[in-house]
C-alpha cells in the first residue's frame, strides 16, 4: 500500500460512495484528510469514521459549483494543515435519466455547474496552492511531484450513454480538463490524472436502480466481469495514481470498468 504519511489530501464529495471510500483509504495510508462536502451530516460522518481510525480529518462545508466556496475550502485546508499535496475532485451528480430532448436548460446548467465547474474550480484552487509549495524531498528523483490531482470522470466520459447525454458530456469535459491541465503543469511537477469508473455501488447508482426497473441486472450484463464495481476498488486506483512511486504517470484517464471498454 502506498504511504502518504504527512501528506494532506483534499477530497470533494467525500460524504458518500467513492469519495468516502477514498477518504478512508487515504487516512489508513497516513494522510490528513479534508472532507469538502455539500451534505454536512454525511461529511461529518466521514470525519468521525476517520477519527475512529486514529487519523486526522477536517470537515469543510463546500458546494463545488461555486468557485468562492472551493477557494475558501482550500484556504481552510492550508490554514489548518499548512499545505496541500493531493486534490481529488470527486463530487458529482448523475442527473436525470432521460433522452436528450427531455433534458431542460436547467438540467444542463446544473450538470455543468457541478460536474464540470467543480473540477475546473477545484483544480484552479489546488494548483494555485501547489505552485506556492516546494518540491518534496525524494531519495531517487530530483523533482518528485509537488502535487497530485485525480479527477473522477466515468466510463460515460469515454463513451456515449443513452439516457444520460448531459452526464456523458460533463464527464468527457472532465477528461479534457485533466489532459490539458496535466500538460500545462507537468514541468511544474504537478501530476494530474482522471479515473473513469463503470457502474459502482454508491448512493448515485442505488437511486438509478430504484428508478429504472431491472437496472442492476442490465448494468451487470454490460460489464464483462459480471458485477458492479465497489467504491473501495476505485479508491485503490486513486491512491495508486497519487503515489510518489508513480511520478511518470500524468494526463491519463484510467478506465476502471471490469473489462467493458476492452471489447
Ligand atoms: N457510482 C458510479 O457508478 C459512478 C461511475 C462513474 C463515475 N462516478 C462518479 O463518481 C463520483 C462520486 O459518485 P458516487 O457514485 O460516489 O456518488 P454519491 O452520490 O454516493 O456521492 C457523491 C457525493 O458528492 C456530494 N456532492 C454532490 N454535489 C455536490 C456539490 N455541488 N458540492 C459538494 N459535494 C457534492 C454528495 O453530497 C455526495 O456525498 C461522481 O463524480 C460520479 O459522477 C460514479
Amino acid at each position: 500500500m502506498p504511504d502518504f504519511t504527512n501528506q494532506v489530501a483534499f477530497i470533494t464529495g467525500a460524504g458518500s460512495g467513492i469519495g468516502r471510500a477514498t477518504a478512508l483509504a487515504f487516512a489508513k495510508a497516513g494522510a490528513r484528510v479534508v472532507v469538502a462536502e455539500l451534505n454536512e451530516v454525511a461529511g461529518q460522518e466521514t470525519v468521525d469514521q476517520i477519527q475512529q481510525l486514529g487519523s486526522e480529518a477536517l470537515f469543510v462545508s463546500c458546494d463545488v459549483a461555486h468557485a468562492d466556496q472551493i477557494n475558501a475550502a482550500v484556504q481552510k485546508t492550508v490554514d489548518t494543515y499548512g499545505r496541500l499535496d493531493i486534490g481529488i475532485n470527486n463530487a458529482g451528480i448523475g442527473g436525470k435519466y432521460a433522452r436528450l430532448t427531455e433534458q431542460t436548460n436547467l438540467d444542463f446548467e446544473q450538470m455543468m455547474a457541478v460536474n464540470v465547474g467543480g473540477v475546473f474550480y477545484g483544480m484552479q484552487a489546488q494548483i494555485r496552492q501547489m505552485l506556492t509549495q516546494k518540491d518534496g524531498d525524494h531519495p531517487v528523483r530530483d523533482h518528485p511531484a509537488r502535487g497530485k490531482i485525480v479527477n473522477v470522470s466515468s466510463i460515460a466520459g469515454v463513451r456515449g450513454m443513452p439516457m444520460g447525454a448531459l452526464y456523458s458530456a460533463s464527464k468527457h469535459a472532465v477528461i479534457g480538463l485533466t489532459r490539458t491541465a496535466a500538460l500545462e503543469y507537468v514541468r511544474r511537477h504537478i501530476r494530474i490524472n482522471a479515473v473513469c469508473p463503470v457502474y459502482t455501488h454508491s448512493a448515485m447508482v442505488d437511486e438509478l436502480v430504484r428508478e429504472v426497473p431491472d437496472m442492476e441486472e442490465k448494468m451487470r450484463r454490460r460489464i464483462p466481469i459480471g458485477r458492479l464495481g465497489e467504491p473501495e476498488e476505485i479508491a485503490q486506483a486513486i491512491l495508486w495514481l497519487c503515489s510518489d512511486d508513480n511520478d511518470f504517470v500524468t494526463g491519463q484517464a484510467i478506465q476502471l470498468d471490469g473489462g467493458m471498454t476492452a471489447g
